[in-house]
């Protein structure tokens, strides 16, 4: 079975840094300096739609021990461990499935995740398991993206040109179009998919963790403008 990301996976890190160039790297800095004022040193992080290590390689290389969970087998693949500190560990499923006995200080899920959630059953089961694998005390660090970042988007860069269409499908499911040609390199071609993504009003998720014991500690939407989401800390008891 195909999943979403599973054709560009290996052009994905170069699309988005293609695209939005340094303000990628900021983002990346500022979520990790941002994880690094929410954990102790030595932490276990669990990553949930880890995608291919923006975030968990870093924070393994910081010293976490982190578990990497991704749906996409291809994008998986891409994740590096870092030069130093401890290997990431990977877990091949999507967040509603994932079960450990291990227990976390630490869970993201962030960079527009939940909106791969496309019912509701998905977001309970989703908070569920996020809450599950939390120790009392630990935290859910969450982005729920806007309706205003569900719209068509256009780049184009000497390396390659992006063209990401988001169209109402119905209700609150979108349908999202990614075509990529990369004009550079070994890996010069084609690159396209097609996925539905579902735009959750934040108010929905929220009651969604609160009902599985997770409460909003922070609101962190200030320190992400320009994301187009609402960024959260949610606290387990
Ligand atoms: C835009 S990427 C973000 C990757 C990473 N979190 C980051 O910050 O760079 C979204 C990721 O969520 C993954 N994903 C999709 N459905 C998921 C699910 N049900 N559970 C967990 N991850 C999922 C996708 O495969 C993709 O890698």
């Amino acid at each position: 079975m195909t999943r979403p990301h599973d054709t560009w996976a290996e052009i994905y890190d170069l699309a988005y840094e293609q695209e939005f160039g340094a303000y990628y790297g900021y983002l990346t800095e500022q979520t990790l300096e941002v994880v690094g004022s929410l954990v102790s040193p030595g932490a276990d992080i669990v990553d949930f739609g880890a995608g291919t290590g923006r975030l968990a390689t870093p924070l393994a290389g910081a010293g976490h021990r982190v578990v990497a969970v991704e749906p996409s087998a291809s994008m998986l693949e891409r994740l590096r461990d870092p030069p130093q500190g401890p290997p990431v560990q990977r877990v091949c499923c999507a967040m509603q499935d994932f079960s450990s006995p291990a227990r976390f200080d630490l869970a993201l899920c962030v960079f527009t995740v939940v909106i791969y959630l496309l019912d509701e059953a998905a977001l309970d089961a989703a908070m569920a398991r996020a809450a599950a694998c939390l120790r009392p005390g630990g935290r859910l660090l969450l982005d729920v993206p806007l309706r205003a970042a569900f719209r068509d988007r256009r780049a184009s860069t000497d390396m390659l040109s992006r063209e990401v269409t988001v169209e109402l499908a119905s209700g609150a499911l979108f349908d999202y179009r990614e075509r990529i040609v990369v004009h550079q390199g070994a890996l010069s071609g084609t690159y396209e998919d097609a996925f539905r993504l579902r735009n959750w009003p934040t108010q929905l998720v929220l009651s969604a963790a609160s009902r599985c014991g997770l409460q909003v500690q922070q609101d962190l939407t200030h320190l992400f403008a320009g994301t187009g989401a609402e960024y959260f800390v949610l606290y387990k008891a």
